[in-house]
């Protein structure tokens, strides 16, 4: 397994550039199955997730080909309405294929998700709102198998709570059902209101994606369409922490900072000096002591979970004590332990974190447990005196693309050891 090797104290100075967002490109992949003909879209960042879901529509039997940032994919013959356990365990987001695939073909057999590093994860919403759109459900031998053979009818459906990829499956689900369908209580994402921006362009009839109602008229046929994937808001803000905890001056090229708000807030609470750079741009400059300023998860457009591993590591370097309270995951505080391990002082109860700074880090062996986990360990590692060895980085991979060559560019000194 490939580990990262990265020696800290070194203050992050240039200009780094986003790439588009991975939690954007899986849906929009997804969609490429709700119509025969090509579908083009630019800006798709080469992680592995995205391979993972590339390779199930390849055994779906559409075709792909891709060519830098820019992916097509064809989808006029499927063979395969299948989505097998050997994919859907390496990558949750497998299970936006149920509502393409039912909505197109009235079937789909898709593996349940399994448990997960950072919660439970059931698809329960996704599966209620299918059969509220009239599919049959039923669960065999770790498999769901999803019927609606003489399609889909348009329907109100409540989400118990909110949920990002329910929302979007079902989104995708509805714009092939016969009549209306209204979400309530739908996710906000701005990858929600992207998708629906590629579903628009299809020839989808989507109304009010970005709040938390959201109607569709269904139509019986989607067109192929070209679209370009949103900057991940996310990557956006691992960045603007890197800058932060190393007290360098960056800028982040190519993002969109209306959606990363709610961290510039904080950000700018703790101390760090951020500001607008044009209209795609935030730099990120920061002199002297940061001072703990306390977060809690929401949904957007709230503090996004994503973004909590990444900044408990910053909190290990502010003054203060941080309370970090996660609200969406039940268990995504794996980092915690690690970066104690690095000399931070973190007490856990439940769901929420004490976190007491500033403290020094020093460089450990420690282990990636999820793909946000192992941002945030990165991000530790740069302030650490010493060396920093990150096990297991396939999980950082998963997301991020070229994160140790994009930070090197800007003066981190990271270095990627290839598993013998
Ligand atoms: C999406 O996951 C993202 N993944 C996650 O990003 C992100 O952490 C999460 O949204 C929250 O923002 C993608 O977009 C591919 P949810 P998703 O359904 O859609 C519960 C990353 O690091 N729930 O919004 O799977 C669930 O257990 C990843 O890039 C149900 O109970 O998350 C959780 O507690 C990790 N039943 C909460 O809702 C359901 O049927 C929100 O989950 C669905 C969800």
């Amino acid at each position: 397994m490939d580990r990262y090797l990265v020696q800290g104290g070194v203050r992050l100075e240039g200009e780094i550039e986003v790439s588009g967002a991975k939690n954007s490109a899986l849906p929009a992949l997804a969609a490429c199955l709700l119509t025969a003909e090509p579908v083009l879209l630019n800006r798709v960042p080469r992680v592995r997730d995205v391979q993972t879901m590339l390779g199930l529509l390849a055994r779906c039997g559409a075709s792909v080909s891709q060519e830098g940032g820019c992916v097509r994919v064809a989808a006029s013959d499927l063979t395969s309405t299948e989505a097998p356990y050997d994919l859907v365990k390496t990558m949750r987001a497998s299970s936006l294929v149920l509502g393409p695939l039912v909505a197109r073909c009235g079937r789909a057999r898709v593996s349940l998700p399994g448990g997960c590093a950072i919660g439970a994860r059931p698809i329960n919403l996704h599966l209620a709102g299918l059969e509220r759109l009239g599919a049959r459900i039923r669960q065999e031998h770790g498999y769901i198998e999803a019927e609606a053979p003489n399609g889909l009818q348009g329907a109100t459906i409540h989400f118990d709570r909110i949920t990002v990829t329910g929302t979007e499956d079902l989104l995708m689900a509805a714009s092939m059902a016969s009549g209306e369908t209204v979400l309530e209580n739908a996710a906000r994402e701005p990858e929600v209101t992207d998708l629906a921006a590629l579903l628009g362009k299809m020839g989808a009839r989507v109304e009010g994606a970005g709040t938390s109602t959201v109607r569709i008229q269904g139509v019986s046929r989607l067109r192929g369409a070209e679209h370009t994937i949103i900057p991940d808001r996310i990557e956006t803000g691992t960045f603007l922490v890197a800058a932060a905890i190393t007290g360098g001056d960056l800028l982040v090229k190519r993002c969109d900072p209306g959606h990363v708000s709610a961290l510039v807030a904080k950000l700018t609470q703790a101390g760090a000096g951020v500001s607008e750079a044009g209209p795609d741009g935030l730099r990120v400059r920061t002199a002297g002591r940061l001072s703990s300023a306390d977060v809690t998860t929401e949904e957007y457009p709230g503090f996004a979970t994503d973004l909590q591993a990444q900044y408990m590591a910053l909190m290990t370097q502010a003054e203060g004590v941080a309370l970090i309270t996660e609200t969406i995951f039940e268990n995504r505080f794996m980092h915690a332990l690690e970066l104690v391990r690095m000399g931070a002082d973190i007490r856990i109860e439940g769901r929420r974190a004490a976190v007491a700074g500033p403290r020094k880090l020093g460089g450990a062996a420690v282990i990636a447990s999820d793909l946000r986990a192992s941002a945030s360990l990165v991000l530790a590692a740069l302030v650490a005196g010493g060396e920093t060895v990150i096990d297991r980085v396939y999980h950082i991979d998963r997301g991020y693309e070229e994160i140790e060559k994009k930070l090197r560019a800007v003066g981190a000194k990271i270095r990627r050891v290839k598993a013998a």
